[in-house]
């Protein structure tokens, strides 16, 4: 007897596939997470082809009733999943036969090749904006940091060295920087997502007379005016992994943001910094040292930025050099685009999680940014202002920071006299510089620290947040 698989292509074949051959080729046990959108697609598909005379009306309805049974049966977690039948696309078609005669005729016009390509675009639509939705709520947890703690100051960093004061909150919109830009990348994926691949076939369309248009319509595949979106070229449309790719690298991108995230908090957690406290709930003792309390949330999300560039490189490699069109390589396409989606979204919500539950410790920042040291190019803008020119301004600071050094004292402290011996551009008033609250008062253009900037860019974040 033949193999259940030979139901659908067995035609032109006198033995069954090897039972090690099973294994080694199905995809079911990771693709059967698609059965909504394979539904979905397979609903769009048969009323398309009622819509063109193919099927009798009263055949879809059979059909759609058959696949709304077969999905409540998935949902319910009854259905029985098999890897005689390959994938998601022949488990779904072969249950559905079973219960509806007519859906012998769903496959009209259609192969797997374009099928499958249906379904990744309906589940990227999809992954994008949970995705998106997400990466808000995280920003959304960082701004309410800025809110609670975003008057206080601390250092900011270059090569990991004090560099300038900044206010936490400037800090803190740095981050929501970087993943506003997260989430227009995945909607840029999800505008490229809408394109609807159905009617491309396995290769070179169908002689039959189906309507491409009003299947994309179906399935939501429409421009902003409603305007149906269908794919221009049907070898492009099975071949292409484009999307897989740049989907993988939005993930991949947003990992590096908040691996770096993830690493500020680490430092500023230390004991050598303690500007601030992780929260209990997203951190780890040590089975030996009983004084440890590790960081391993933001750990964690660094490391799992490494798997989510490994899910990128490994698309990259899969679709190198294959000739147009599909290969069956790209069955492979689908475990690194759901790990970066799984991953995604877990890391999303433990960012936004940690993240709620910081304290900062404003006394310890306090001490800290008191540096005056930190305050050093003010005074050489200071010097600036008094018509030297910077280059010899940025000379002119360094040899009173090393007249600082060498009298051990605090670059604020030096006596006037000293100073002015330096350079002629040193005035009597030299120290005011050191005043962090008008320091910080003088950063006003677009983009700077000061406290009306700070204040601007909350408001504009409470409004794009929401
Ligand atoms: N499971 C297959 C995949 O994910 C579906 C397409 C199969 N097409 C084929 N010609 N064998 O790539």
């Amino acid at each position: 007897m033949a193999k259940q698989s030979q139901a659908t292509w067995g035609g032109r074949f006198s033995a069954d596939p090897a039972e090690l051959m099973l294994q080694f080729s199905e995809s079911v046990s990771f693709d059967r997470r698609l059965a909504p959108f394979d539904i979905a697609g397979s609903k769009a598909h048969s009323a398309m082809l009622a819509h063109v005379g193919i099927l009798t009306a009263r055949e879809r309805d059979a059909i759609h009733e058959g696949l709304d049974a077969v999905l409540a049966e998935i949902a319910a977690g009854k259905f029985i999943w098999s890897i005689q039948l390959e994938d998601v696309h022949m488990n779904i078609e072969q249950a559905l036969t079973k219960r509806v005669p007519a859906a012998a005729k769903l496959h009209t016009a259609r192969s797997r090749n374009d099928q499958v390509a249906t379904d990744m675009r309906l589940f990227f639509k999809h992954a994008c904006t949970v995705l998106s939705e997400k990466i808000l709520s995280a920003q959304k947890a960082i701004l309410a940091v800025a809110a609670h703690d975003g008057d206080v100051l601390i250092p900011g960093y270059t090569h990991l060295q004090r560099a300038q004061p900044v206010f936490l909150a400037h800090h803190l919109f740095a981050y929501l920087e970087m993943l506003e830009r997260d989430r227009a990348r995945f909607a840029v994926v999800a505008d490229h997502a809408n394109w609807c691949p159905l009617g491309s076939g396995a290769i070179a369309g169908t002689t039959l007379p189906i309507d491409r248009e009003f299947t994309a319509k179906q399935l939501g595949f429409v421009d902003s005016k409603g305007r149906p979106r269908v794919t221009q070229n049907s070898m492009d449309t099975v071949a292409d992994r484009d999307l897989f790719i740049e989907f993988a690298n939005a993930c991949a991108l947003f990992g590096v943001h908040m691996s770096r995230i993830a690493e500020d908090l680490i430092i500023w957690s230390s004991v050598e910094f303690k500007f601030i406290d992780l929260p209990d709930t997203f951190c780890t003792g040590s089975s030996l040292m009983p004084q440890k309390k590790n960081p391993d949330s933001c750990e964690l999300l660094r490391g799992k930025s490494a798997r989510l560039q490994g899910n990128l490189y490994t698309l990259f490699t899969l679709s190198k050099g294959l000739p147009l069109t599909y290969n069956r390589d790209l069955q492979e396409d689908k475990p690194p685009v759901f790990d970066s989606y799984d991953q995604t979204a877990l890391c999303a919500d433990v960012l936004a999680g940690t993240v709620a539950g910081l304290k900062i410790f404003r006394k310890r920042c306090a001490e800290v940014v008191a540096d005056p040291a930190l305050l050093a190019t003010d005074l050489a803008d200071y010097l600036v202002a008094r018509r030297v020119p910077f280059r010899d301004a940025h000379h002119a600071v360094g040899a009173v920071v090393k007249l600082a050094e060498t009298l051990k004292l605090p670059l604020d402290q030096l006596p006037t006299a000293e100073v002015k011996k330096v350079h002629p551009g040193y005035g009597d008033d030299w120290a005011v510089v050191f005043d962090l609250k008008r320091a910080m008062a003088m950063r006003r253009g677009t983009g700077m620290p000061g406290p009306a900037q700070v204040k601007k860019q909350f408001a504009r974040w409470r409004k794009l947040l929401g």
